[in-house]
């Protein structure tokens, strides 16, 4: 046992230069940690609520110190002399003390601050690597990478309707062999965009973002630089997409403004995947491909392509494991996206990747679009096991630093470290069998 002594909480910046959320935990042994929470532009609309300041003299209402200041008054006297062994029971005194549904009142962000700052100091007063101290002390699945290298959606501003374009070095013997193959087809999509006089900025989460004219040139522009960089699309290199489809649904219909303006039905947006998943057998997974109030395209969606590929609902499930349960008896999806700052804890985001676990479900790790340089995805996504995460592309300091985090897990545990790609790859292999 040891005691939580002390939180304190900061107004820091995130990676768009928007306030956040840094909260450090101290024990009564002097042991001290800190967690900063990420925040989302696309967001499901069940998720936790991030509580923001509303005072439009600070930061257009963004500020967050209210939330500093539930951390360190009634969350400190609550939380004083707890255990921070016992994260379930911390964070079940936490949903308690903010008693709403949604953590509305005393807000997801500050929560989640809590909920990560303190396991982070108990994993360092047990003297275990954060992973270890997570899941258990045999972790050591390193997960296939997804990493966004092309946006477009609320990400970007070009005319692609479809928010992430992902590539995943699913055949790659080792994760740092798997970085490599990444991070050397971004170069080559880098060079493949010049050579086309499109930018090579960047957007929110490190993906090239340019004036693209459709939403297949990134598919093809992505395959063409994965062969340049000397790798097999298919076999080495996996690719994923995630269109975010939420913010294109508009009165029961399916509307692409950025691209073709074009209007599809919920059967013919099903309609649209099946054909592309036909041109572009490459495509592995999908996620948010219908949204997240179109429970019937869900189900047709899951029904259609759920023995071909990867179904991820994000938006959908919010990583809230009574909407998960009630998905999956719905037949939506075949795997989930975890954000911890959906739910704002850490034991019910636990709970999610347990029920995916139980349910045979995928479960893949992710960030979001607005991030800081915390690492404790990457230690979660060992922990968990389930061998996939999203983090971005391979730019920006922000998503670099999960994926460096990977590299340090791996040189940790040496021999035996294991790479996901190859069982991840199998899986869904037999799934399409
Ligand atoms: P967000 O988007 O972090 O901006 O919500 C990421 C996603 O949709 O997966
Ligand atoms: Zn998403």
């Amino acid at each position: 046992m040891s005691e939580i002594a002390k939180l304190e909480a900061l107004e820091i910046l995130d990676s768009r230069g928007n306030p956040t959320l840094a909260v450090t935990a101290t024990l009564a042994n002097g042991i001290k940690a800190t967690a900063k929470v990420p925040s989302g532009a696309s967001t499901g609309k069940r998720e936790a609520v991030e509580l923001r300041d509303d005072d439009l003299q600070r930061y257009k209402g963004k500020g967050v110190l209210r939330a500093k200041t539930h951390v360190e008054t009634e969350i400190q006297r609550r939380v004083h002399g707890l255990d921070a062994y016992d994260q379930a029971a911390l964070d079940k005194a936490l949903c308690e003390l903010d008693g709403t549904p949604n953590k509305a009142r005393l807000g997801a962000n500050a929560i989640l601050g809590v909920s990560l700052a303190v396991a982070r100091a108990s994993a360092i007063d047990r003297g275990l690597p954060f992973y270890a101290s997570l899941g258990n002390e045999s972790a050591n699945l390193i997960p296939a990478p997804w990493f966004n290298v092309l946006n477009g959606g609320r990400h970007a501003d070009n005319s692609v309707d479809f928010q992430e374009f992902m590539i995943s070095p699913v055949g790659a013997p080792r994760y740092s062999e798997g970085l490599r193959a990444a991070a050397e087809t971004f170069q080559s999509l880098k060079s493949v965009l010049h050579k086309k006089g499109y930018s090579t900025a960047v957007g929110d989460e490190g993906g090239f973002a340019p004036q693209l004219k459709s939403n297949e040139e990134p598919v093809e522009l992505v395959l063409e630089a994965i062969h340049k960089a000397g790798y097999k699309p298919g076999k080495d290199i996996v690719l994923v997409l995630d269109p975010a489809t939420s913010e294109l649904f508009e009165d029961g219909e399916y509307v692409f403004t950025k691209s073709d303006k074009s209007r599809k039905s919920p059967e013919q947006m099903i309609e649209f995947w099946k054909q592309l998943l036909d041109r572009y057998p490459e495509i592995w997974a999908v996620e948010d491909g219908v949204a997240e109030d179109d429970r019937f395209g869900w189900q047709q969606l899951t029904k259609t392509l759920g023995n071909r590929i990867q179904l991820v609902g994000d938006d959908n499930f919010v990583t809230n494991p009574t909407i998960f349960r009630r998905g999956i008896k719905d037949g939506i999806a075949n795997a989930i996206l975890i954000k911890l700052n959906q739910i704002g804890t850490l034991t019910e985001t636990l709970e999610c990747i347990q029920i995916a676990r139980d349910n045979g479900y995928g479960a893949v790790i992710s960030h979001r679009s607005g991030e800081t340089d915390d690492t404790s995805i990457a230690d979660l996504a060992v922990a968990a096991g389930m061998g996939q995460i999203k983090t971005g592309s391979t730019s920006r300091g922000e998503r670099i630093a999960k994926y460096n985090r990977f590299l340090e897990i791996e040189q940790e545990l040496g021999a035996k470290a294991r790479y996901a790609g190859a069982s991840v790859y199998e899986r869904w292999q037999a799934v399409k069998a």
